[in-house]
């Protein structure tokens, strides 16, 4: 199958888009139809950075992320799959998300995570690993935890993503954090800035497409 190269890192080709744009039609039906141009346009993707380089210092990419549509109560994405998500090298760091509820539809391959909830009343409950299919429903809401931990079918793996209301905090940054699997305590996201500027320095490295802001 004729296999587009948008970037260094993503490989893009009809059946990607087929199950991308009939995942949208299915779980996105208000929002346009997604046409190949738009998918293979460089500038609607981020390849996302994870925790590790590679032999060459390159920062290698876990999910590359197609926005559909970001606004304060509602952010469609298109995610491809190709590593698990561990935010920190091998070790396990669960996370939650600045959403009301998330809602992630798998329409190809398919990945496994594990999930954790807090109760109303703060308690931490391990809920266990989901394996996550086309047909199934990943729903997270803000209070849980969840982190990817292995994908079927890397590059070949696809889910639509419905957010609903962004949480966020006076200077517009999203609420999430980490879960300390040793203590079982909410870990609010570190806002260092030494860090966020390294974190944004590798983001921009694999993401030729979007020129760095000066
Ligand atoms: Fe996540």
């Amino acid at each position: 199958m004729h296999r587009l190269e948008v970037i260094p890192g993503i490989e893009l080709d009809k059946e990607l888009f087929g199950a991308a744009s009939e995942g949208l039609a299915t779980h996105a039906p208000e929002q346009p139809a997604l046409t190949w141009d738009t998918f293979v346009d460089p500038a609607r993707w981020w390849l996302v950075a994870g925790p590790d380089d590679d032999d060459a210092g390159v920062p290698i990419g876990y999910k590359a992320e197609f926005v559909v549509t970001q606004t304060l109560d509602l952010t469609i994405k298109v995610n491809i799959w190709y590593r698990p998500d561990l935010r920190s090298a091998e070790t396990s760091k669960p996370h939650t998300h600045p959403w009301e509820v998330m809602e992630a539809h798998p329409v190809l391959g398919g990945y496994e995570d594990q999930h954790w909830h807090r109760s109303a009343s703060g308690l931490l409950v391990q809920k266990g690993s989901v394996l996550n299919l086309p047909g199934s429903v990943n729903r997270i809401f803000a209070r849980d935890y969840h982190e990817v931990t292995s994908i079927a079918d890397p590059g070949r793996t696809v889910s639509v993503m419905v957010c609903g209301r962004w949480i966020h905090d006076e200077e517009n940054k999203g609420i999430w954090g980490h879960l300390d699997l040793s203590t079982g305590c909410h870990v609010a996201v570190q806002r260092d800035p030494v860090e966020q500027e390294r974190f944004r320095a590798r983001m921009y490295r694999i993401n030729p497409q979007h020129a760095a802001a000066a």
